[in-house]
């Protein structure tokens, strides 16, 4: 996968050269580029911003300079495809990033970054790299952020933990949270017995049933406390009676293969 990245501070993307993703790009399976945007523009004062039309706080980012860098990205396209390459733009107004747009992303060839800062880039941007990528606004979660490239490197370690390759244990990436739409259940390592605190028993218990079995169940009740709003996606269609009466014990009830939480089950979520 190749990845290129505009931003004003390149610098800030330095730490994708550490861990995974910098082996990864070490080994060729990533190659990722940054470029700064203000290489692209032509006044002295190397210019990015202006005062936005129509008044108002803040700055906007001119749309020359974005024309110039994206249109120099474009230009520089790795391989044959015909496809456009994505232009991912975070932002608090995008869609929502989640685990199921990381795997949809890691399956492009090329991947652009456009961090924005300020009060955002000049809307006429997105409408013109229509022509030459496929736009997608992108949102890490409902909170303001100083520009998109705290969010580039999130997306960038989410997105390319899941190339082949990556991650030394692919297994890794099947049991953890998000990748079947529950929570991960929690996990303990050596000693057994750490400062007047069990494992639980029934890891030590060498019955791998019993230990599948109490993690889902784990799953289940971290969910329903912390993210409920997971559950009205999950598919309890083909559950275990064992499972449905985890789900009971928890006020969730399965009507045409969904959750439903009883009206009268207590603990206040939801
Ligand atoms: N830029 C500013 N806030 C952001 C957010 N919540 N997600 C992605 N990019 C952003």
């Amino acid at each position: 996968m190749r990845i290129d990245v505009v931003s004003i501070f390149p610098e800030y993307l330095a730490p994708l050269e550490l861990s995974l993703i910098g082996k990864a790009r070490q080994d060729g399976l990533l190659q990722l580029n940054v470029h700064d945007l203000r290489t692209f523009t032509t006044d002295r004062h190397r210019t990015v911003d202006d005062t936005p039309y129509g008044g108002g706080a803040g700055m906007v980012m001119k749309p020359e300079p974005w024309a110039q860098a994206l249109a120099a990205v474009a230009a520089d396209r790795p391989g044959t495809s015909a496809a456009k390459p994505v232009l991912i733009v975070p932002s608090p107004a995008g869609e929502r990033f989640t685990q199921a747009t990381a795997h949809e992303l890691a399956e492009e060839e090329q991947l652009v970054f456009a961090c924005g800062r300020y009060e955002g880039i000049d809307e006429r941007v997105m409408e013109w790299a229509a022509e030459h990528f496929t736009v997608r606004p992108m949102s890490l979660g409902d909170y303001v952020l100083n520009g998109g490239e705290v969010a580039v490197l999130a997306m960038v370690e989410a997105i390319g933990r899941l190339l082949p390759g990556v991650v030394g244990n692919p297994d890794s990436l099947v049991e953890e949270s998000h990748s079947d739409g529950l929570l991960e259940y929690p996990v303990y390592t050596k000693p057994s017995s750490w400062r007047d605190r069990d494992v639980p028993a029934v890891l030590l218990s060498g019955n791998h049933g019993k230990i599948a079995q109490w993690r889902r169940h784990e799953q289940y009740r971290r969910t329903a406390e912390r993210r409920p709003d997971l559950l009205a996606g999950f598919d309890a269609g083909a559950l275990p009676r064992a499972d449905r009466a985890a789900f009971a014990d928890l006020g969730y009830d399965v009507v045409d293969g969904r959750l439903h939480r009883r009206p009268d089950a207590g603990g206040g979520q939801n």
